[in-house]
């Protein structure tokens, strides 16, 4: 049993990305072929408002995994550990101005993350390597994901190998001299993610072809990385 919550307060991180994918990958290990048709133990649960993560499961043919929009339904998160046949929860969220989603200017994000947050597991927090993504990572983990005590790790996702090591150094760096806890899988830029969503497919759909085997690797390490390394 585990709830995982994808979170950074900067959009274009990769948190529906990730949760998406990685709720892709734990379905493909752990749901019974022989069990009902489209009965998975992992849920993929969106409380972004615009739900994008619900947007891109839509246009999945057969989606291995169970998804639902919930960031009206304080009730059903603050359950997140209990639902009836769920073993592993993925929370996509969605990322907010200032430093704390309760904010008035956030739409009530903030009860929906409160819920969230009070069941997590391990939070999961995707940075890009740029610089203008660590001071928003920054303050979601000292204003929100530290003064709560929960387990986190942060994700360096979308490094395009072609861009040289350069950028990815400088963004590993800029963690470790913060002292927060960094997955050792970086999932690499590929075009194949940028198109999932609007092609219908998850990372476990993508196909054969070098790259999409590559792209499927980083997500299956960074979720063995994750389950192994976390209770
Ligand atoms: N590893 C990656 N490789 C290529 N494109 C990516 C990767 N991660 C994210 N993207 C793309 O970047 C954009 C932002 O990602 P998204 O998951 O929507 O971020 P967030 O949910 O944090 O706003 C999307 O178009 C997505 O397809
Ligand atoms: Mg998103």
């Amino acid at each position: 049993m585990g709830v995982h919550v994808v979170m950074n307060q900067k959009g274009g991180v990769g948190k529906s990305t990730l949760a998406m994918n990685l709720a892709a990958v734990k379905a493909d290990v752990l749901t019974d072929p022989a069990g009902e048709r489209g009965v998975s133990p992992v849920l993929a649960v969106s409380i972004d408002p615009q739900g994008s993560a619900v947007w891109w499961a839509d246009r999945v043919a057969d989606l291995p995994f169970r998804i639902a929009q919930a960031h009206d339904d304080v009730g059903m998160l603050g359950r997140l550990r209990h639902l009836p046949g769920i073993d592993h929860v993925i929370v996509d969220t969605p990322g907010w101005i200032g430093d704390t989603p309760g904010a008035t200017d956030n739409g009530g994000t903030g009860y929906a993350l409160d819920a969230v947050l009070g069941s997590a597991d391990l939070v999961i927090v995707p940075i890009v390597p740029e610089p203008l993504a660590f001071d928003p990572t920054a303050r979601t983990i000292t204003k929100v994901i530290e003064p709560l005590g929960i387990p986190y790790v942060v994700v360096i996702n979308d490094w395009d190998p072609r861009d040289g090591r350069s950028d990815l150094e400088q963004t590993q760096a800029f963690v470790r001299s913060r002292g927060w806890p960094l997955a050792r899988t970086v999932v690499r830029h590929y075009k194949v993610h940028a198109r999932a969503a609007a092609e219908g497919r998850v990372v476990t759909e993508y196909g054969s072809s070098r790259v999409a085997l590559q792209a499927r690797e980083d997500v299956q390490r960074l979720c063995l990385e994750l389950e192994v390394g976390a209770k």
